[in-house]
């Protein structure tokens, strides 16, 4: 089993193949049903097997969806998405979050004629060779146009930018730190604001990579609300609730260069995510699913600091509530982290020791109050076995997942 839906950095107890998901909830093989604070690493942004979203896909299914050349849906979907995204002028499609990242800095070396990439260390942009958080596989060589910063520190980033010279073509970076392991922050607006200052000065570009937060956070790109204005975006995961397909979108400034690269894939213009996006996107503009996950997601907060204050344990939530990431403190080898995950599969909630977790729109205040209460027992149980906790056996590598090997850093 390979990569991050593996099974072998969870606790033992966690299932690792599932029968079924409908609204948040998902059914492992063993009829075990478990609210799913993952939502698929991110996928479900609605609910899974949302009814008009479903529909959307089946209609198109049935008259035609992998074909000789694209359906007149990709028009339709690109409009919908440069609408919505406000820095977007076009939009192009592929499969996957790597897919287009990948083709983001292929565009800004396009684009620009220069080679060198900087990006946040520990951030994670997708499975390729040149960003895979595993150097097993890889070649210095993959990575070898890249340096890397460290995010929200201006010093740091200007540092790389130096150090890039008249070399550099992009910044890219995520809209707020959500690496694994580490404590979630939202971006630094003066960073934000001084990596857009740079490129600018220096003439590269600024991709944002919305393939994890894209939907979740905001109906446009992440950095809109501090009125910064990537080149270039990377959106994946939600944008269909579900059904396989991810997108790069830019301003006209790139346009020639994504015009110019030579990328493809065979599924890549398969119409039937694509009308299953064009209803996801038409459900984010209309509704409130934004604010209910929000405001669901400030509850379970709320509901879970209560709790654990009461089991007098100290539990830290980072990140958007709709896209927490629990940690505990003095816990550095995750024993206290494996312990209650795994009591709260034990209670029917499927929650995450070390990678952020994501809300549905399908989630009701009735799910997260449930969340809330297996919470409860299972703060009751880590604090009975508080002095007793098993190491956790699955980290010993955990090496594997944090970042190695990712370009030349720069180090403050
Ligand atoms: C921020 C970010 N970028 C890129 C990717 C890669 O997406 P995919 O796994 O669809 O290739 C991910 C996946 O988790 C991601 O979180």
């Amino acid at each position: 089993m390979y990569g991050h839906q593996s099974t072998r950095l969870l606790p033992d107890d966690f299932p690792q193949f599932f029968e079924r998901a409908k609204g948040a909830y998902i059914w492992d093989l063993s009829g075990g049903r478990y609210l799913d604070l993952m939502c698929a690493y991110g996928p479900n942004l609605l609910g899974y097997g949302h009814e008009t979203v479903d529909r959307a896909y089946i209609r198109q299914l049935e008259s035609g969806d992998t074909m000789t050349g694209p359906s007149k849906i990709m028009v339709e979907l690109a409009e919908s998405l440069v609408e919505l995204v406000s820095h977007a002028d076009w939009a192009m499609f592929c499969k996957n979050g790597t897919d287009a990242t990948t083709m983001a800095i292929m565009t800004a070396r396009a684009c620009t004629g220069r080679s060198m990439i900087i990006r946040a260390k520990g951030a994670y942009h997708g499975a390729a060779p040149w960003c895979n958080p595993n150097i097993l596989g890889a070649t210095a060589g993959d990575r070898a146009d890249q340096i890397v910063c460290n995010y929200n520190d201006v010093a740091s980033l200007e540092a790389a930018v130096e150090l890039a010279g008249r070399n550099l073509a992009a910044i890219l970076a995520a809209p707020f730190r959500h690496d694994v392991f580490v404590d979630q922050a939202p971006p630094n607006p003066t960073y934000a604001k001084r990596a857009r200052e740079l490129c600018d000065e220096t003439g590269a570009l600024l991709i944002v990579d919305e393939v994890r937060a894209g939907l979740r956070v905001a109906r446009d790109s992440s950095w809109a609300s501090l009125r910064v204005s990537p080149d270039l975006s990377c959106w994946g995961k939600c944008i269909a609730n579900g059904h396989p397909i991810s997108a790069l979108v830019g301003s006209d400034k790139a346009r020639e260069a994504a015009a110019s690269i030579y990328v493809t894939g065979s599924f890549w213009f398969s119409a039937a995510a694509m009308a299953a996006s064009v209803e996801t996107l038409r459900i984010v503009r209309t509704s409130d699913y934004l604010e209910r996950i929000q405001d669901l997601g400030d509850r379970l907060r709320r509901g879970l600091n209560a709790a654990a204050t009461s089991h007098n344990i100290r539990l830290r939530q980072t990140g958007p509530s709709q896209m927490p990431l629990f940690l505990f403190d003095d816990d550095p080898e995750l024993r206290q982290g494996f312990f209650w995950s795994s009591q709260m599969i034990q209670r029917g909630v499927y929650v995450h020791p070390w990678h952020n977790m994501f809300l549905c729109a399908a989630m009701t205040e009735a799910d997260i109050d449930m969340a809330i209460d297996a919470a409860d027992g299972a703060f009751n149980a880590l604090r009975l076995h508080s002095g007793v906790l098993p190491a956790v056996k699955q980290l010993k590598r955990p090496s594997e997942l944090r970042s190695t090997s990712e370009g030349k850093s720069v180090e403050h």
